[in-house]
């Protein structure tokens, strides 16, 4: 049976490790070929090298606008078009308020937020010409949601990719573009433990309605629906993950 991104031509910012890696997994799954771009290149290097002829990795800093110009033309001169991009690279350093220094603040919203709009500018020229694009940003809970301590910038950056994707869906649509966003709750990846610390991701789980935390595969996998010809006629829309961490009307 063909995959729901057969013969796609994918580019995934942030692929090397994490949420990242899996959706490139999900991607290759469902039958797409991929750019994979990160600044972590040996991780990216091995992700691609288990795929040959299906991924390409490609060193490039989702911060930087001669990256993501270079990331697109790599695709084009390699592929001829793209059909989607899926933006996952973010960073979550933590400081409360009164601690975040100036540098720490703008790195957050350089990658997280500046980033995704470079990548859509880079992607979007091809996009209009071909008259197909999917789009798939990966914001959070935290920020549109709800927040927690030492997360300001970074709830900051994840709000406003709402706002970047809302814009660049109405300026998309008579392109045929999409432009939509998952919002994970907490996601078992190796880098959040480290962050976080397994104690308070357990935690973290047990505050969900599920009563886990979300597996890195289920947030691929609904980038690849929304990047999917099945969400077709969905765009600008965020689709919540959360395992309905963020249902309940009052704590009682
Ligand atoms: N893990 C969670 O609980 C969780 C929850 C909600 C949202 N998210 C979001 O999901 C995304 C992935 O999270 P993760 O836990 O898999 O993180 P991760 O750190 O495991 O993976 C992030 C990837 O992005 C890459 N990256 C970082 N900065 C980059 C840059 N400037 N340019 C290109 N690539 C860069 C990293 O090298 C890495 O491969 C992030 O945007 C994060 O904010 C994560």
């Amino acid at each position: 049976m063909a995959g729901r991104l057969e013969g796609r031509i994918a580019v995934v910012v942030g692929g090397s490790r994490g949420i990242g890696a899996a959706t490139v997994k999900v991607f290759v799954k469902e039958g797409a070929k991929v750019m994979l771009a990160d600044i972590d290149a040996s991780m990216g290097e091995n992700l691609a090298s288990h795929f040959p002829g299906r991924v390409d990795f490609m060193a490039a800093d989702i911060s930087s606008r001669a990256d993501m110009q270079r990331l697109a033309a790599g695709a084009i001169e390699r592929h001829g078009r793209i059909d989607i991009l899926a933006q996952i690279a973010g960073i979550y350093p933590s400081h409360q308020i009164e601690d975040i220094p100036e540098p720490e603040w703008d790195q957050v919203l350089d990658v997280n937020l500046k980033g995704a709009f470079l990548a859509i500018q880079a992607c979007f020229p091809a996009m209009k010409r071909q008259r197909y694009g999917r789009i798939v940003l990966t914001g959070s809970i935290t920020g549109p949601i709800v927040s927690q301590p030492g997360y300001a910038h970074y709830s900051a950056s994840k709000a406003g990719l709402e706002g970047l994707a809302r814009a660049a869906a109405v300026e998309g649509a008579v392109h045929g573009i999409t432009v939509n966003v998952v919002e994970p709750g907490n996601v078992d990846t190796e880098n959040a433990r480290h962050v976080v610390g397994d104690a308070a991701m357990q935690r973290m789980g047990q505050a969900t309605l599920l009563g886990r935390l979300a597996l890195p595969v289920e947030v691929g996998d609904a980038v690849a629906f929304l990047a999917s010809d099945q969400a077709a006629y969905v765009t600008g829309q965020t689709l919540v993950l959360d395992g309905g961490q963020t249902l309940p009307e009052a704590r009682i």
